[in-house]
């Protein structure tokens, strides 16, 4: 049993709805096929964006959609993807499987799929194959409303008014694909690219320096020494990534089918991204302690071998019951440090890596990682209610690790919202949460679970993993009883 307090009555900032973004790159069938289809299609399509694909995105509330890599971004050309779809030269995409690019989805494509679906748009620009000339030119061209040549060419290719343009990544893992750099080096490049990534109008950017990968705690600390410290207005958002990899890089372990002792080594690992939050964000506090630069997570999720017989260098693989408490770990972690942790996003949306969605042709199904991002939206920009607990162990091997994770919120409505994860294989966890500073009369539920811990959908069958009503939670005199079955993300609401 679990004694657990939640202060209902104390409010520890807001958890900022980009939380819960997503990272879509021109990788594999992440773009084409996953989300374009191109407007001649015989699969249905607003102006070449999959119809079945909006639906789902809009049910999940997508706040920001980060594009157009990762990796490609680096060795993007915005000017290809712009203009007649003929006049469009065709690249390598020499990092994701070397095949032919055809630019068809480019700039304005990239803005209409945000605003079919609702989200902010965040761009990603090119530092390390690409001049600061481009950098600029490209802002200009998104966001100027006056007549500029560039300008007026955005509305010669049909877009008269500017687009917003709230957030801009000045490169991406520019200590590995996006150039290799030194942290040092990067600082300084950084800075002169910075410079002319400008607002204009009422169009405010966010600029978002590359960061760390994983536990480079030297890089953040470079970034906030020579950037934020002597130029504070450079830098809004410092990114992060960290990919939970079960096994090691180059034999990661099977997306399913896999062992006990790999769902227990992935759960571990994705557990590691509370030390990287809290160790990254104490360096930044020494220099920043104000909170002024947020921590941009803009790329976490599960990492598996590819699915047998797939492109290896399309990275598509399954989604299971263990991908579902993989997010819903995240998500209580994230939502825990929403002091400084002012985005992330989840790679990636659509048939690659930990993706909420796969398809097959015109076929299309939700994974658990969908369903999970659909029962934690109610936190999107709640307000963070503290919990107090020591979580009972998950033990294997002689190895311990926490079986459970929460995190809690209340909404403008004045609706209280407690997600909890039950990582242990096979232990019902029961957790008495004293509710205090607030009168609750009322609480539902919901969870996810399946019975084997592989569970996935499929496209005969795309509900063996989804979210089902939960009766396992009930109140009695301000106090509530749950009981966490084995394996399950669950989400109570109390009014
Ligand atoms: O998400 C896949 C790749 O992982 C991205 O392109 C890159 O930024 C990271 O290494």
């Amino acid at each position: 049993m679990i004694t657990m307090t939640m202060n209902a009555d104390e409010r520890k900032g807001v958890i900022n709805k980009n939380i819960y973004g997503h990272f879509a790159e021109h990788l594999g069938r992440c773009i084409y096929e996953g989300i374009w289809v191109g407007p001649d299609s015989p699969i249905p399509n607003t102006r070449g964006v999959r119809n079945d694909v909006i639906a789902a995105l809009k049910e999940l509330a997508v706040p920001v959609l980060r594009w157009p890599g990762g990796c490609f971004a680096d060795d993007y050309h915005w000017r290809d993807g712009i203009g007649a779809y003929k006049d469009r030269p065709s690249m390598i995409n020499m990092h994701w499987g070397g095949v032919v690019e055809n630019n068809h989805f480019g700039t304005h494509e990239f803005f209409d799929l945000c605003e079919l679906i609702g989200a902010e748009p965040y761009i990603c620009g090119n530092v390390g194959s690409g001049t600061v000339q481009e950098m600029r030119d490209w802002v200009e061209y998104c966001t100027f409303s006056g007549s500029s040549p560039l300008a007026d060419e955005r509305r010669m290719n049909g877009r008269d008014k500017p687009w917003r343009l709230p957030y801009f990544g000045v490169g991406n893992e520019n200590w590995g694909c996006g150039g290799n750099m030194t942290p040092e080096y990067y600082a300084n490049e950084y800075r002169r690219y910075a410079t002319y990534v400008k607002n204009s109008g009422g169009n405010n950017i966010y600029r978002i320096a590359c960061g760390p990968n994983g536990g480079d705690y030297h890089w953040t600390d470079v970034m906030m020494r020579d950037v934020f410290a002597p130029k504070e207005k450079l830098i809004q958002g410092l990114s992060l990534h960290y990919y939970t990899v079960p096994r090691v890089w180059n034999k990661k372990g099977a997306a399913t089918g896999f062992t006990q002792d790999e769902w227990f080594d992935t759960i571990k690992k994705t557990l590691f991204m509370e030390e990287l939050i809290t160790r990254h964000s104490t360096i930044m506090d020494r220099y920043d302690p104000e909170k002024k630069v947020g921590l941009v997570v803009d790329e976490w999720g599960t990492w598996y071998d590819v699915e047998p017989g797939t492109n290896p260098g399309f990275l598509y693989q399954q989604n299971s019951l263990r991908d579902a408490l993989v997010a819903g770990i995240n998500f209580n972690i994230f939502n825990n440090h929403c002091d400084r942790v002012s985005m992330a996003n989840i790679a990636q949306t659509i048939n690659v890596l930990q993706a909420m969605i796969l398809t097959e042709g015109a076929k299309m199904l939700t994974t658990p990682t969908y369903h999970v991002f659909s029962m934690f939206k109610v936190h999107q920009n709640a307000a963070r209610i503290p919990l107090s607990f020591t979580s009972s162990e998950f033990e294997m091997n002689g190895v311990k690790i926490p079986a459970v994770t929460a995190s809690a919120s209340v909404d403008g409505g004045d609706v209280m919202h407690l997600s909890l994860t039950n990582a242990h294989l096979t232990e019902t966890i029961e957790v008495k949460c004293d509710i205090r500073g607030r009168n609750t009369s009322n609480v539902s539920g919901s969870i996810i679970t399946a019975d084997a811990m592989d569970a996935h959908n499929t496209f005969a069958k795309n509900d063996a993993v989804t979210v089902k009503t939960f009766d396992g939670v009930s109140l009695k005199n301000g106090v509530a009883f749950i009981k966490l079955p084995p394996r399950s993300v669950v989400t109570a609401e109390f009014r």
